[in-house]
Order: structure tokens, then C-alpha cells, then sequence
């Protein structure tokens, strides 16, 4: 299965079919959101997160399994004048690289047992964004399928030892997304 998953984004990432340019609503967290230490891009595809954590001033590590979709990042990188490291690995068979990370950023990739596990990774003080389409948006679209919704409230859930900053499910456009900002505690 994840082989498929690997092959089917390389050649959409090989058409050129990805979203680009920064996730204009964390504009808003600006204040909040760290500037320096550890960020881990978790799914980055062409790295969008990924050169948007490296402007902010973090040491950030992109992980996918389409290597295409690294080249690409690695390509946005060194355009935009920063630098990121990249691993192409299956998170759904290989431990996440060791943390702890100041930032984690979850975009567009939705994988049950996960969530824990990036809450876990997070350095205290540090902060998981996260954007995932939920259940509703099958209401009007076929696509992503199932596996790839969270279930309404699944991410406030699962970030229930975490200061939430910001917890929205809505339709954004013409699709419903769930949007999270929250920190771990200073211990
Ligand atoms: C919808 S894209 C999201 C890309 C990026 N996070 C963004 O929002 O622009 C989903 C990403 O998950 C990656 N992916 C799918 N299955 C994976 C797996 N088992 N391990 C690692 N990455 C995977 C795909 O290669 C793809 O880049």
C-alpha cells in the first residue's frame, strides 16, 4: 500500500499537480510560533511547510515517502535562499526521526496511530500545526478517501495534554478542514 501511495504522489509531484505557497492562516500565530530550534516538515511532499518553518529561523527536517516530492523541496529550498534536510522514509512502517522538535507541522497527512507519537516528539514549549481535511469534506468530495479524514474533533482529542492555541473545523472554500495550533507544556 505504500508503495502505491510512494509511486502515485511521485508522479503527481512529476506533473507538477501540488499545492504551493505559505499557509496564509498561521499568519495570524505569528507571535506565538517559534523562530529557532528543531522544526520536522511530517509529510512535506514539495516542502511548502517545510521553507515556511525554515523563514521563521528553525533547523527543519522535511520527512516523505516520495522522494520526487523532496527533490522538489529540496529544489523550493535553495530558490527561496534557506536550507532544509530531507529523508524519504514510510511513516507508516519507520519510527519517526528522534526529537524533540520546537515546531511540527502535519499538513494534508492523516495517519491514526501518529498523532501520539509528533505530541510526543514536541520539545517543551514546542508547537504542532496541523491541517487535516475532515469526514465532512466527503459531503463534497470524492477525494481524499476515508483513511485520509479525521473524525470531528479527532485532532482536539488527540491533543488533549497540550495547550490549545486554536482548534477550528470549518469549511475552508470547498473544503472541511480541521485546524490546530497547540504547544506542550515547559516542564
Ligand atoms: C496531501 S500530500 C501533503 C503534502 C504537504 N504536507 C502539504 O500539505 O503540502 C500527502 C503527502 O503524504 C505523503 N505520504 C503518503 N503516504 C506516506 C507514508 N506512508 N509515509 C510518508 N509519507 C507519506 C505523500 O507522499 C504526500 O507528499
Amino acid at each position: 500500500m505504500a508503495e502505491a501511495d510512494r509511486d502515485k504522489w511521485d508522479a503527481r509531484y512529476r506533473a507538477g499537480d501540488y499545492p504551493q505557497g505559505d499557509p496564509s492562516w498561521l499568519k495570524h500565530f505569528d507571535e506565538e510560533l517559534p523562530t529557532q530550534g528543531r522544526g520536522l516538515d511530517v509529510a512535506s511532499g514539495p516542502g511548502r511547510l517545510s521553507i515556511w518553518m525554515a523563514r521563521r529561523g528553525l533547523e527543519v527536517l522535511a520527512i516523505d515517502i516520495s522522494p520526487v516530492g523532496l527533490a522538489l523541496a529540496r529544489e523550493a529550498a535553495a530558490d527561496e535562499g534557506v536550507k532544509i534536510a530531507t529523508r524519504a522514509m514510510d511513516l507508516e512502517r519507520e519510527p519517526l526521526p528522534e526529537g524533540p522538535y520546537a515546531m511540527i507541522a502535519c499538513f494534508h497527512y492523516r495517519q491514526r496511530s501518529l498523532f501520539p507519537v509528533l505530541v510526543a516528539h514536541l520539545a517543551p514549549g514546542g508547537v504542532i500545526v496541523a491541517e487535516l481535511a475532515t469526514a465532512k469534506n466527503a459531503e463534497r468530495n470524492e477525494k481524499p478517501s476515508k483513511k485520509w479524514l479525521c473524525a470531528p474533533n479527532e485532532l482536539i482529542r488527540d491533543s488533549r495534554d497540550l495547550e490549545v492555541l486554536y482548534y477550528r473545523e470549518a469549511w475552508v472554500g470547498d473544503r472541511h478542514l480541521a485546524r490546530l495550533v497547540a504547544r506542550r507544556g515547559e516542564e
